[in-house]
């Protein structure tokens, strides 16, 4: 199909909400209705839309003054892979699968849609497969606060959860210093440390617990005795969602095999809290932000990512693009195959720069003791 034959695209948006997805939608289909005079489709709750035939035009009025809102106004769903759609349960509880992939081509057929636009990350770009073989054309745009997706170097999203966990963090700090305790902040980002990891620095945390590098609690230990003895008197750690002590493993507070990706991650900050405690004499807390890094409207650098994701997917389809993805390497828009961050993740090198800045200022990631600085100052360590 030549370019000037596309009139008709849905929207959907996949996986786990995230801030900025109503700031893409509107880039997006403002667009497509203005510079091109595409008319744009919304399909509800992800692919379970485009299942149960969920779609519905969208007008001006209904993309506009949308930019600054948090979730989505289409919903979403990160349980749904068209090829394995729970459609019930077994009597001892398993969930009965099967393919609905005839169904959403007979919507996208009956509403004429000539593309889709689908915001996700890995699991919606993998569960679009089905779609793409049965010649449908797919245009990704990078969704995800744990900035975890193949072939791009950010996700929108990302920000807004670093600063929130960055404000959360900052308001544990002042607390955490009237108490003279060790504070403990769980944050998500499944098996990757990226918000862990930027918003530790940008908060000043003593301690960075990240998947990518498994702490040791003795580690630990040395590290806040010292700090308690030697040094303010209190510390904040926040810990990855997906870290793990060395030989250990992951921590994982659900199950939910009629998902796509069935393990939800969680518990380790508390864990974390619970041995430190037992192992020094600090009075330890823990908090876990859970889902409130994902909520709440998207900080301005997201509105801006957000906003040139979406116009380069229109752009790129209206230059003939089929089954890509929107990305952002090194500063520049450009695409990839829709496909090449299908069920990868992008984790954060050990030798990240911003790992080697943290460390080189006294941030401890719990896996080496740490070095006393070079001053005559016994108390000037931390
Ligand atoms: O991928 C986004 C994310 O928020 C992860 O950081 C987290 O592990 C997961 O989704 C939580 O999923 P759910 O909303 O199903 O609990």
């Amino acid at each position: 199909m030549s370019p000037s034959q596309i009139k008709r695209i849905g929207i959907l948006t996949g996986g786990g909400d995230c801030p900025g997805l109503n700031a893409v939608i509107r880039a997006v289909a403002k667009t497509a209705m203005l510079q091109h005079g595409i008319q744009v489709f919304g399909i509800e709750d992800g692919f379970q839309g485009l299942i149960e035939d969920r779609v519905r035009a969208l007008s001006f009025a209904d993309v506009s003054g949308i930019l600054t809102r948090g979730g989505t106004i289409l919903g979403t769903n990160n349980k749904c892979n068209p090829r394995k759609w729970a459609i019930g349960r077994n009597a001892d509880g398993s969930p009965v699968f099967a393919d609905c992939t005839p169904q959403c081509i007979a919507t996208v057929e009956r509403h004429g849609l000539d593309a889709i636009v689908v915001i996700g990350g890995d699991g919606t770009m993998a569960a679009s497969t089905g779609l793409v073989d049965a010649g449908i054309n797919i245009i990704g745009v990078p969704k995800t606060i744990d900035n975890d997706l193949h072939g791009t170097e950010i996700t929108f999203g990302f920000l807004t959860a670093v600063a929130t966990a960055t404000e959360a963090l900052d308001k544990l700090h002042s607390t955490a210093d009237s108490h003279h305790r060790v504070m403990v902040c769980e944050v998500m980002g499944r098996n990757a440390g990226w918000i862990a990891l930027t918003a530790g620095v940008a908060s000043g945390s003593d301690i960075i617990l990240i998947p990518e590098i498994p702490f040791e609690l003795d580690t630990m230990c040395e590290y806040i005795d010292r700090r308690v003895a030697h040094g303010p008197g209190f510390a904040i750690i926040v810990v990855g969602e997906g870290a793990m002590p060395k030989g250990g493993s992951q921590m994982i507070r659900q199950i939910d095999p009629t998902s796509p990706d069935p393990v939800r991650l969680g518990g380790i900050g508390a864990w974390v809290a619970q041995e430190l405690a037992k192992r020094t004499t600090a009075d330890v807390r823990s908090t876990n932000l859970g889902h409130i890094v994902r909520g709440g409207t998207p900080i301005a650098a997201d509105r801006i990512l957000a906003t040139h994701f979406g116009y380069h997917a229109i752009a790129m389809l209206m230059d003939g693009a089929r089954n890509r993805l929107v990305v952002r390497q090194n500063n520049i828009f450009s695409d990839i195959d829709l496909m090449a961050s299908a069920g990868k993740q992008r984790l954060v090198p050990v030798d990240h720069p911003l790992v080697s800045a943290a460390r080189a200022i006294g941030t401890s990631f719990g896996d080496v003791a740490p070095a006393p600085r070079a001053s005559r100052e016994p108390s000037a360590v931390f």
